[in-house]
């Protein structure tokens, strides 16, 4: 984790002034993948790796913003943003002047310094990270007020029409709208959203495949665009569904034959999912762990055969998870082909976990998988350094 008095003093060496401080959290989903899009049920929680902002007003109208990860700075005028290429960092930053603007906030010159310590492409929504704290920022620099969920569409449309990746609204909600300790229920047609308390006496473990496959957004577009065919196809025979959403499983298995095998397996997936969601809700509150853990076994499950978002490292780190002591449930998480996995695991037992899962996973690929134990964490905040300095 970044220490926010460093990052102010980095910001004054390279722009001479102080700065306020940011930080917007990256994020584990429980259950409910591939879902958010489908105007369906997801239930992450925001955790312990953020993306860090150092911001300062300019009496200009530029954007001066320098990314210690990338170490590079890129320049932008507030009334002609353009994108800075394909796949280029700034484009998140920009993207979300971008958006903001256009929804008629009338943003400052500023000069900000980022720095996130969320891994990058590894399945935690290190995008959504950066998008919700540079808008926080900028807002917050501006003067301009907004609201949580708004800034999270706003973050959403920037990813969508200035990145370029179709995603839906999971990741940008939960940057906005954690609660330490809690996941976060949210019916994403709605953005109703209500706390669920974690399970007392288990942690979050995320076990880092290191690897992301380079299918990765071309695949998801896909697969959205997948749903969106079998809506279409469904709505010939069910006219009053708007998305996979209002699909009963027993609607769909009635007319799959008016769907392509593979479409058939996308919808399957989303609507098993749904309701696996809903199911893992009242599990959670009935305190039913066992049936938790089955529910996100069956999630990978749909995931890896239906959905087909898996990769042979995401399978072994699960089937690996699974063998372990203490382990309530293992499945990947976010968007899938490498990535990350979830694990739902006993607090006495995390050491061995992390032990054994390390050992065995090596010994299978030769790769060194990360993990990372992480509280639920808050949304996006100012973090106030002098009352941190002050305190120390
Ligand atoms: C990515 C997207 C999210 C969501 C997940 C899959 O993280 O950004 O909107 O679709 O994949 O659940």
């Amino acid at each position: 984790m970044r220490d926010p008095t460093h990052l102010q003093e980095k910001f004054r060496a390279r722009f001479g002034t102080a700065a306020a401080i940011y930080r917007a959290p990256g994020r584990v989903n429980l259950i409910g993948e591939h879902t958010d899009y489908n105007d369906g049920f997801v239930l992450p929680a925001a955790i312990q790796f953020y993306c860090w902002v150092a911001a300062a007003p300019r009496s200009d109208k530029k954007l001066l913003i320098h990314s210690e990860n990338f170490n590079e700075t890129v320049e932008a005028n507030l009334d002609s943003i353009s994108a800075a290429g394909k796949n280029h960092w700034a484009n998140y930053p920009l993207g979300v002047a971008w958006a903001l603007q256009s929804a008629g906030k009338r943003l400052n010159g500023a000069n900000l310094l980022i720095s996130g310590d969320v891994p990058l492409g590894a399945g935690l929504s290190s995008s959504a990270a950066i998008e919700v704290g540079v808008g926080f920022a900028l807002l917050c620099q501006s003067g301009c007020t907004v609201k949580r969920t708004e800034l999270a569409l706003l973050c959403q449309k920037a990813e969508n029409e200035f990145v370029g990746a179709r995603c839906g609204i999971m990741d940008q909600f939960i940057a906005c709208h954690g609660k330490a300790s809690f996941a976060l229920l949210l019916d994403c047609r709605s953005l109703d959203s209500q706390t669920a308390q974690l399970p007392a006496g288990v942690q979050l473990v995320i076990c880092n495949t290191m690897v992301k496959h380079e299918l990765a957004s071309g695949e998801y577009n896909r697969r959205r665009a997948e749903c969106e065919e079998g809506v279409r196809a469904l709505r010939v025979v069910l006219p009053q569904i708007r998305a996979l959403r209002d699909v009963t499983i027993a609607q769909l298995e009635n007319h799959c034959s008016l769907l392509n095998p593979t479409v058939y397996s996308r919808c399957r997936h989303v609507v098993t999912e749904n309701e696996r969601t809903q199911e893992a809700i009242r599990a959670l509150d009935t305190h039913n762990l066992r049936e938790f853990g089955r529910l996100m076994r069956e999630s990978h499950r749909s995931l890896r055969d239906d959905y087909e978002v898996s990769c042979k490292e995401l399978d072994l780190l699960v089937e690996i998870a699974s063998a372990q002591p203490g382990v309530v449930g293992a499945r990947m998480t976010g968007g899938g082909f490498g990535g990350c996995t979830i694990n739902l695991v006993e607090s006495s037992a995390v050491e061995v976990f992390k032990e054994n899962v390390a050992a065995k996973y090596r010994a299978q690929t030769g790769l060194n998988p990360e993990i990372y134990v992480s509280p639920a964490a808050d949304g996006v905040q100012q973090v106030d350094v002098s009352s941190r300095e002050s305190a120390q």
